[in-house]
């Protein structure tokens, strides 16, 4: 079984105490591939220089909006020149956050359509955090009509999931569909076309059920595609092959 880790954290401090068994345990529950996107620019040039010492982790770039009010020339411009890194397969963790607003609703729009620009120049898809925002990230999208990607860490409901398809971008499922009173996000992962399917772990957040509590590590990934599964009546084979290849399409992997 093939599984791709498409969101997960790997620079972070949480995973780096016993890094390498991370890695080993993930491969062994069949995760073959990662996709480490940056929050700010710091752990984007982390992303990048990890995916040079490792043959399946890949980086992307971007400004996450809780940083947002850190984007200006200098770092779009440091941005550019990451990006083009051969392991680089996209512009993100980019989006609008108006739950937490570490940011006004201003910068973030602001800091947001700079990185689509960007996104849009380099002909990269997009790794998209929306958090109660569902009609502002539409409306900055359609700006941008040929850019498509994934809205990671899904945790709305299929009337949005529906808009998010409509648009042409998959969907990315975390330990969240395991959690019991996730309702809407179970709702989803039953309903969505598996071919706009992605599946991630948000490692270390996120930690599906089994484990919930804890630090969370790419191997947990499996827990989701099992849960998928389960909701949907069929095998987890069946998940991970179309999650891997809408991955590997999506993300040139
Ligand atoms: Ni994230």
């Amino acid at each position: 079984m093939h599984l791709v880790d498409t969101h997960c954290h790997l620079d972070f401090p949480e995973l780096q105490k016993d890094f390498d068994e991370v890695l080993a345990r993930a491969h062994s529950a069949g995760v073959k591939k990662f996709i480490n996107p940056g929050v700010g620019i710091e752990e984007s040039r982390k992303a990048v220089q990890l995916s040079s010492e490792h043959e399946n982790i890949f980086a992307a770039v971007g400004i996450h909006p809780h940083e947002a009010d850190s984007v200006d020339e200098k770092i779009l411009a440091e941005l550019e020149v990451l990006a083009q890194n051969s392991k680089v397969v996209a512009i993100g963790e980019i989006g609008l956050d108006f739950f937490k607003l570490r940011n006004s609703k201003e910068i973030q729009i602001a800091a947001f359509e700079k990185q689509l620009g960007l996104a849009q120049k380099l002909d990269l898809p997009l790794i998209v955090h929306a958090r109660e925002a569902d009609a502002e990230i539409f409306k900055i999208l359609d700006k941008f009509p040929s850019l498509r990607g994934v809205l990671h860490c899904f945790g709305g409901d299929w009337s949005f999931a529906e808009k998010v398809l409509e648009r042409g971008f998959f969907i990315g499922l975390t330990g969240i569909v395991t959690f019991p009173n996730a309702k809407n996000v179970r709702e989803v992962a039953q309903k969505i076309p598996l071919e706009k399917l992605l599946i991630e772990t948000d490692a270390p957040f996120l930690a599906p059920q089994k484990f919930r509590g804890q630090r969370c590590e790419p191997a947990f990934v499996v827990e989701v595609a099992e849960e998928v599964a389960r909701l949907r009546g069929i095998e987890i084979s069946e998940i991970a092959e179309k999650t891997t290849k809408n991955a590997e399409e999506l993300f040139r992997i």
